[in-house]
């Protein structure tokens, strides 16, 4: 056998055993393989997100594979590394911190898996795509939920994990609606903090210490999520201060709701998690028969401009929750503790 038929032979077996190689993204475009790392699902709405991704990507003939980091960054890396040895087709990331995955989603792409940012955009890294709501319109919304009802007054602002881009995000939209009202002098910001994980504890503290600061002159909390919503109307309610100073959120978490109901929370920002869900196991499948999803626009994420889909919020006050129920939801039971 000549030389270079011997070459080409050996070439084509190592091709194709490559194929079978661990880290090799076998592409099976009949049957998807995808994974789903999460940062959180202690969160109310993640654990949504997740049986609504399942679903939905099942429907489209895949398997998902769904790893959990509970909120820990070496773990979150060590899951999807594990993922990229089981060979997933696509890797659907919410990342805990949107700043250290750049190297773990290098190894992904060389081992020809595709990569999915999901709600929050992973900086620095090549992904392939990242499907979110407006988060900037999250935050004005937020603000000007909040604006409405205190026109003028004490603010505070309660941020969200300092390691989610999406906490800066929802800021610069909070702040393009807050800060003229500032400059006017109708609004003073007597004080901010970012809250660890979107912990409701850590919001809780950080309320109770601005209220003890402030001597109790806090007349609007510009909360960036019901959880830490929730939080900062605890420490309210210790200064029989609930229902009575304006608190946004958002992620319509059922407690939340109530909350709104009851008068004791402003606002929430409804971001229906059946949409994006689907619309990301639509597009991860896509990925993976190499089809080109359907995006919006593009986002720069300082390493590239990622192709986005970014989906519509909406806010919800006491005049709009039975939206809640005409988008199945929640039910009137559940929202009225019938
Ligand atoms: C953010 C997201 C919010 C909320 C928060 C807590 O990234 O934009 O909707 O879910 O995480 O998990």
């Amino acid at each position: 056998m000549k030389l270079k038929h011997w070459l080409a032979g050996l070439m084509a077996a190592t091709f194709v055993g490559a194929a079978a190689l661990p880290g090799t993204a076998q592409a099976s475009p009949e049957a998807p393989k995808i994974g789903f790392s999460i940062d959180d699902l202690r969160l109310e709405r993640w654990a949504r997100d997740r049986d609504y991704f399942v679903a939905a990507a099942q429907a489209l003939g895949a398997t998902v594979n769904v790893q959990s980091a509970d909120a820990n960054e070496q773990r979150q890396i060590s899951q999807i590394e594990n993922l990229i040895s089981r060979g997933m087709d696509v890797i659907v990331i919410v990342p805990f911190n949107s700043k250290v995955l750049g190297n773990t989603i290098a190894e992904a792409k060389r081992a020809g898996i595709k990569v999915v940012s999901y709600d929050r955009l992973i900086l620095n890294a090549d992904v392939d795509a990242y499907i979110s709501f407006d988060n900037e319109r999250v935050g004005a919304m937020q603000a000007k939920g909040v604006v409405a009802q205190v026109p003028k007054g004490n603010y505070y602002l309660l941020g969200g994990s300092p390691t989610d881009n999406n906490a800066k995000l929802l800021r610069d939209g909070q702040m393009s609606v807050l800060q003229p009202l500032v400059d006017k002098g109708d609004i003073k910001v007597v004080g901010s903090q970012w809250v660890k994980e979107w912990s409701p504890t850590e919001a809780l503290s950080i309320v109770e210490n601005a209220l003890t600061a402030n001597g109790n002159k806090i007349d609007a909390i510009v909360a960036s999520n019901d959880a830490t919503a929730g939080g900062a109307i605890q420490a309210l309610a210790a200064q029989g201060l609930a229902g009575k100073v304006a608190v946004s959120g958002q992620d319509a978490d059922l407690a939340a709701v109530q909350r709104v109901v009851a008068g004791t929370q402003t606002l929430t920002v409804y971001k229906p998690l059946k949409l994006i869900a689907s619309e990301a196991a639509k597009m991860a499948v896509q990925l993976a028969k190499n089809e080109k999803p359907n995006f919006t626009t593009q986002l720069d994420n300082g390493t590239k401009k990622v192709d986005s889909l970014l989906l519509d919020p909406t806010p919800i006050t006491k005049e709009n929750v039975k939206l809640l129920i005409d988008d199945q939801f929640f039910t009137e039971a559940q929202i009225y503790k019938k």
